[in-house]
C-alpha cells in the first residue's frame, strides 16, 4: 500500500486540498463537520481509485483530482447519513458527526455535501459525468432503503444481500475506477473494464466490511463491531452460518436480530457460532471469487506502475483489519 500511495501522493494531497476548499459552507457547522471527518482519516481508497485508472489510461491532472475530492465528498456524506441510520457513535476511531452535531443537523450537512460535490464534478462541465454521478447517488439511496426494507428479516436471500451490496457499496467503487477512464477519454470498452473492475472490487471490499462487523477488534476498526446484527441487518456471515447451523443456533442469531441487541445472547456467543460453521472462511471465499474477477478486468490494459498498483488493491481489500 506505501508504494501505491508513493505513486500518487502528491496528487492525493491536492485532493485533501481541493475537499476542503469545497466543504467551506457560509454555516458553519457544516465547514466544522467536513474538517472534523477529514481529519479523523479514512483510507482514501475511492479518490486512490479515481487516481490509479486515470493514470492506468494515461492520464494525470486536475480532472482526475477534482474528481478524486468528488467521490470522497460523496462517500463522507453517505457516512454521514449512515451512521444516523445505523445509530453508529463512532466513526474513524471518534464521535460519529450524529453523536457530535446530533442527527438534524447531520442530515442536512449530508444533504449539502452531497451537493456541494455535484457542484465541483459541474465545473468539469461533461455530462457523462454527471450522469454518471446522480445514477450513482440514486442507487446508493435504493441500497440503504432496501436496507431499511430487509431490517429485521432473517431470511435473507444471498441474492438479495449482494443486490444490496451492490447499490450501498460496489457501484460507488464501479464510477470510481470509471471516472479515471471517462477523464482520460478512454475507449468505451475500457471505461467498462475499470467499470467491472471496481463493482467487483467494491463487492469484496462490503463482503470484507460485513465480516469485519463480527470479527473485528472495534478500537483497530474506528466503529462498532457487531452493530449489522444489532441494528437488524442480516449479513453474509450470519446468511452462511444459518444455512448450515442447528435450529438452535438459528434461534439465537434470531434472537439477536428480534431482541435488537446482544441482551440475552451474547456477542461472543454469535462469534463462536459463526466461526463454528467457517463462515469467515466462506465470506472470504467469495471475496476472493469478486477479486479474481476483478482482476480479469484489468487484463486488457497494458503493464505500467499504475497497473501493478491497481493490481494490488484487492489483496489489501481482502486482508484489512480496518
Ligand atoms: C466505509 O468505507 C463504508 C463502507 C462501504 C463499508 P471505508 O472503510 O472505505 O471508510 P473510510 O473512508 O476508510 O473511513
Ligand atoms: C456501508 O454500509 C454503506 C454506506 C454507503 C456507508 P455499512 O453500514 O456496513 O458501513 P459501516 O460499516 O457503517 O461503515
Ligand atoms: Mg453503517
Ligand atoms: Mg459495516
Amino acid at each position: 500500500m506505501q508504494e501505491i500511495f508513493d505513486l500518487i501522493r502528491t496528487d492525493l494531497a491536492e485532493v485533501e486540498r481541493v475537499f476542503s476548499a469545497d466543504t467551506v459552507c457560509s454555516v458553519d457547522a457544516v465547514t466544522a463537520m467536513g474538517q472534523y471527518l477529514q481529519l479523523g482519516g479514512g483510507k482514501r481508497l475511492r479518490p486512490t481509485m479515481v487516481l490509479l485508472s486515470a493514470g492506468l489510461c494515461g492520464y494525470r491532472g486536475e480532472s482526475a483530482v477534482k474528481m478524486g475530492a468528488v467521490v470522497e465528498i460523496v462517500h463522507t456524506a453517505t457516512l454521514v447519513h449512515d451512521d444516523i441510520i445505523d445509530n453508529a457513535e463512532v466513526r474513524r476511531g471518534r464521535a460519529s458527526a450524529n453523536s457530535r452535531w446530533g442527527n438534524h443537523i447531520s442530515v442536512l450537512a449530508g444533504d449539502w455535501m452531497y451537493m456541494q460535490s455535484f457542484q465541483l464534478a459541474l465545473r468539469e462541465r461533461n455530462f457523462r459525468i454527471l450522469d454518471l454521478l446522480i445514477n450513482l447517488t440514486q442507487l446508493m439511496v435504493e441500497g440503504e432503503l432496501l436496507q431499511l426494507e430487509q431490517i429485521g428479516r432473517i431470511d435473507v436471500a444471498e441474492q438479495q444481500y449482494s443486490e444490496l451490496v451492490y447499490r450501498k457499496t460496489a457501484c460507488l467503487f464501479s464510477v470510481c475506477a470509471q471516472l479515471g477512464a471517462v477523464v482520460a477519454g478512454q475507449s468505451p470498452e475500457r471505461e467498462k473494464d475499470l467499470a467491472e473492475f471496481g463493482r467487483n472490487l467494491g463487492m469484496a471490499f462490503q463482503l470484507v466490511d460485513d465480516l469485519l462487523d463480527f470479527t473485528a477488534d472495534e478500537a483497530t476498526l474506528g466503529k462498532p463491531v457487531g452493530n449489522d446484527l444489532r441494528e437488524g441487518k442480516v449479513t453474509l456471515p450470519a446468511i452462511h452460518t444459518m444455512a448450515h447451523c442447528t435450529p438452535k443456533e438459528r434461534g439465537l442469531i434470531a434472537t439477536v436480530v428480534t431482541e435488537r441487541g446482544f441482551h440475552t445472547v451474547s456477542q461472543r456467543e454469535i462469534v463462536e457460532i459463526i466461526e463454528r460453521y467457517r463462515a469467515p472462511e466462506a465470506v472470504k471465499a467469495r471475496a476472493r471469487e469478486y477479486i479474481d474477477r476483478a482482476l480479469d478486468h484489468l487484463k486488457p490494459f497494458a503493464d505500467s506502475p499504475y497497473k501493478r498498483a491497481l493490481e494490488a488493491i484487492p489483496e489489501f481489500v481482502l486482508n484489512r483489519d480496518k
